[in-house]
């Protein structure tokens, strides 16, 4: 379990984040929701110690990440944030690879290249390994990057928006693997996501952030009401039930 404890955090005179406090479960798929700039990337990264902690506590199964070194949090957490800058003359196998980094520190054996592998193929990517980033589309982009969190394979995964860019064959390919992952796989995932219908197709969990607030958290089924939706996102959203789940219809 990710255990957040009023969590504050401000920039400037901004507060972007206010005594947050939520239980991530362990195991499964954590669909984080809310609009742009309600403090989710934020949290993601408040959470994976990539912003230092200013106010409040996180513990990820029992240890607070305020106590926790480095290398041993990077192999019980992974995070893909949402585009980072980084050097595009980098091949997508060595990109890839650096998510063992934490397993080999410099010297990779034949369990780090199985896991490189493993990456490469879970994400279609074994073709373009030998590709500079910058000559690949942005859905692949995409995809090398969540191959390199995949390949750290750690316990917990936190995706930042990992459907962005992506086709719908990718997307769903993806949710599936994903999905496995945390059943066969017996890993914990929490990615955002805007599709809500991501979220009640696949989610297990779901937190709903809004203005740097915890707004609603819940099973989908339960939590993803025409109500709940209409007033998170400020417009009028209708949910009907498909096939068993709740599915918003948004487009108009
Ligand atoms: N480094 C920063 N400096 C100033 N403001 C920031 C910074 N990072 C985030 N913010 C602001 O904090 C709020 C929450 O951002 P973020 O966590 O990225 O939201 P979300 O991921 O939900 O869209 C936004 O208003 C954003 O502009
Ligand atoms: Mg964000």
């Amino acid at each position: 379990m990710i255990a957040i404890r009023n969590l504050s955090h401000r920039i400037g005179g901004a507060t972007i984040l206010d005594e947050v406090s939520l239980d991530i479960p362990r195991g499964g798929i954590t669909a984080i929701i809310g609009p742009n700039g309600a403090g989710k990337s934020t949290l993601m990264g408040l959470a994976a110690r990539l912003i230092p902690l200013q106010d409040g506590r996180v513990e990820i199964d029992g240890q607070d990440i305020a106590r926790t070194p480095t290398e041993e949090l990077a192999r019980r957490l992974a995070i893909v944030t949402q585009r980072v800058g980084v050097a595009s003359r980098l091949r997508v196998g060595d990109l890839v690879g650096f998510g063992r980094w934490p397993h080999h520190r410099g010297r990779p054996g034949p369990a780090d290249h199985a896991a490189v592998e493993h990456a490469l193929e879970a994400f279609d990517l074994t073709a373009l390994r030998h590709r500079f980033l910058d000559e690949l589309s942005g859905g692949q982009n995409q995809r090398a990057f969540i191959a390199m969190g995949l390949a750290q394979e750690t316990e917990w995964l936190l995706l930042d928006e990992p459907l962005n860019n992506l086709d719908m064959f990718h997307a769903r390919r993806l949710m599936a693997r994903i999905h496995a992952l945390s059943r066969a796989g017996g890993r914990s995932v929490v990615m955002v996501v805007h599709d809500i219908n991501y979220a009640a197709a696949w989610a297990d969990h779901v937190v709903a952030l809004k203005d740097g607030r915890l707004d609603f958290e819940g099973a989908p089924r339960e939590v993803l009401t025409g109500a709940r939706l209409s007033a998170l996102f400020g417009m009028e959203i209708a949910v009907e039930e498909i096939r068993g789940r709740p599915t918003v219809l948004h487009h108009a």
